[in-house]
């Protein structure tokens, strides 16, 4: 009996942490459909300040992302929304839709381009380093938006967020 509780134990904690985890992400997704990806010309286009491109390959929607610019005293335009179909990944698209944030920046006369990203995964991380950001800051423990953030999921999802900014003028 003891032997079969410790071995449940293990099992427990992964569907815990498979179940909150999608609890968070679900979460996640709901409040950006809530937000800019419910009306995406609305959003994008009520202001000269942000911005969204689609990368298109054989009349497929392959991959997007966004700009939106900070208040203007920071200086600063956030890379969002960075994201490649998984069929045509390491095509370059990922780079070319970064080129597209970073030309928007110098275009508008922004000075920094930052961006947040809890990827776990190296793809993300190596993008942007070979597009010349650097990590500016890690926090540990960060509160995803959309996130409930009762006490299991914080127990159960847990999530570094780095943070990267890449100088205009520099790049
Ligand atoms: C991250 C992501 C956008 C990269 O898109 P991509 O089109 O595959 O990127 P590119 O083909 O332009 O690759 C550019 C560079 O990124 C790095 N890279 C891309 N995929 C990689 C992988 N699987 N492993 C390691 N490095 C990778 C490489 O340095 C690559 O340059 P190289 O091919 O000359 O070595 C894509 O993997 C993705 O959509 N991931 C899931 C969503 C995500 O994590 N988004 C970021 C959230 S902030």
């Amino acid at each position: 009996m003891c032997w079969w509780v410790i071995a449940l134990v293990p099992a427990v904690v992964l569907g815990c942490r498979y179940f909150y985890s999608m609890r968070v992400i679900h979460g996640y997704l709901k409040q950006a459909m809530s937000r800019d990806m419910r009306d995406i010309e609305g959003f994008y286009r009520k202001s000269s300040d942000s911005c969204l491109w689609v990368a298109v390959l054989e009349d497929k929607v392959v991959g997007l992302v966004a700009a939106v610019g900070q208040q203007r005293s920071s200086g600063a335009v956030e890379l969002q929304r960075m994201s490649v179909d998984r069929r045509f990944r390491r095509c370059g698209v990922g780079v070319a839709l970064g080129l597209k944030v970073l030309d928007f920046a110098a275009a508008h006369g922004y000075s920094t381009v930052v961006l947040g990203t809890t990827a776990y995964t190296p793809a993300a991380h190596h993008l942007y380093q070979r597009l010349g950001f650097r990590c500016v800051g890690v926090t540990n423990g960060y509160v995803t938006p959309g996130a409930g953030w009762s006490l299991m999921e914080r127990i159960f999802y847990k999530v570094r967020h780095h943070y990267y900014s890449l100088d205009v003028q520099n790049c």
